[in-house]
């Protein structure tokens, strides 16, 4: 008999010192270096938030204008690394495009030296400036596009917008981008974080483990979740379907996409946000029919499961968000992703400064000592 007791998913069990953000499941406060999430969504930009999580400060004027121009030079994608995304199949999906052009985006890149604070500073920011070109790319590539290179002057979700279409972006999707990417950047020891890590610790470079971390979030219990969120507000149709739909559920036993958290027992404080700006993005482009399926499912979840702890996730508004700026539902995720680099690569340097390879331990419960059975005997 083991004398170690198993805790199913590691839920609760620290695998790291950290000081990049803070999360209070039961009061929905989150924290990204000391900073409360709804503080930075309101004043900040997405650069200012990714500076803040690498360095630990909000920047000064001219250390933003300085960071910008460097991400502005990041973002620049080799013709080799180009070709590879033209290359991949279409009928992929953008995570697995996404994770093959992020260990595409290491084999072009010089090499890292992980003992070197400038060489780890600039793989994180090429991996911060180049994501959402190569999640660009592919969109193209897949619609049978041309690709269209990044364009001088323009931040990060502006860029990624003028990637996609080729066109001056929209200020109002531009502004509603940036502000969900802010909302997305961090957020603790969640498994895809906790995989950049795991990589990392192997003395890997940010581009392998990040790559890592985005097959981590690909999965529906993870960032996959807003995708599914939308088809299913989709499938509910109309609000008068809702508390069927959700009996329905509940009596096959099945999860609702959207909801619950393994540390929030709230309403998760970027739902909150995404809502506001939701709402305020309708308030401008006009209103989509599945908002009000979405609030009448919130009621009825709450009502029937908030005394269990499970409210809107993140999830549950992005989707809402990106559909109404006109992006697909399966690159939703590369989104969160393309975002969330930020918090892969702020965790990256702090675990290269006290780096231990991640060995845990494992309770065995299969058989020992067997004798062999040569093959024409079994
Ligand atoms: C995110 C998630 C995995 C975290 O949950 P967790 O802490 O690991 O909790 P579990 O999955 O073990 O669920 C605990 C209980 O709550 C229920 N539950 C959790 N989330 C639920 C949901 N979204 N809908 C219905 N029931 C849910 C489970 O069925 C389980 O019930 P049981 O004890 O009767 O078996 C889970 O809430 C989930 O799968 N949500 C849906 C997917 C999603 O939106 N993911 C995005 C996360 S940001």
């Amino acid at each position: 008999m083991s004398s170690i007791e198993l805790v199913p998913g590691l839920a609760g069990i620290p695998a790291a010192e950290s000081s990049v953000s803070f999360i209070d499941g039961q009061a929905g406060i989150l924290e990204y270096r000391g900073y409360p999430i709804e503080a930075l969504s309101e004043h900040s930009t997405y650069e200012e938030v990714a500076w803040l999580l690498l360095y630990g400060e909000l920047p000064s004027a001219s250390e933003l204008a300085a960071f910008n121009k460097d991400l502005e030079e990041l973002r620049v994608l080799p013709d080799a690394l180009v070709a590879m995304i033209q290359a991949f199949p279409k009928t992929g999906h953008p995570m697995q495009a996404l994770q093959a052009s992020l260990a595409g985006l290491g084999m072009v890149s010089p090499k890292v030296n992980i003992k070197d604070a400038d060489s780890r500073d600039q793989a994180a920011r090429r991996v911060i400036a180049a994501t959402p070109v190569l999640v660009a790319a592919f969109e193209r590539v897949r619609a049978g596009k041309e690709y269209v290179a990044p364009k001088a002057g323009l931040r990060t979700a502006e860029n990624f917008l003028w990637c996609l279409d080729g066109e001056a972006p929209d200020e109002v999707a531009a502004k509603t981008l940036d502000c969900a990417l802010i909302l997305h950047a961090e957020h603790t020891m969640n498994a895809s974080t906790f995989a950049c890590r795991v990589v990392g610790s192997t003395e890997n470079d940010p581009y392998t483990s990040c790559s890592g971390a985005v097959g981590a979030l690909f999965g529906p219990l993870h960032g996959g979740a807003n995708e599914r969120v939308l088809n299913q507000l989709g499938t509910i149709g109309d609000i008068s379907n809702v508390e069927a739909w959700f009996e329905g559920k509940t009596e096959r036993k099945e999860k609702v996409m959207g909801f619950g958290h393994r540390v929030y027992k709230t309403k998760d404080p970027r739902a909150k946000n995404l809502q506001i700006l939701a709402t305020e993005m309708f308030g401008k482009l006009g209103n989509t029919p599945k908002y009000d399926v979405a609030l009448k499912l919130e009621q009825v979840v709450t009502e029937k499961l908030g005394s269990r702890g499970i409210y809107p996730n993140v999830d549950f508004f992005s989707g809402l968000v990106y559909e109404k700026l006109g992006l697909d539902t399966d690159v939703f995720t590369p989104i969160f992703a393309m975002a969330r680099v930020s918090g892969y690569c702020s965790h990256w340097c702090e675990q290269m400064l006290d780096n231990k390879l991640f060995r845990p331990a494992q309770i065995y419960k299969g058989e020992r000592e067997r004798e062999y059975v040569s093959i024409d005997k079994r």
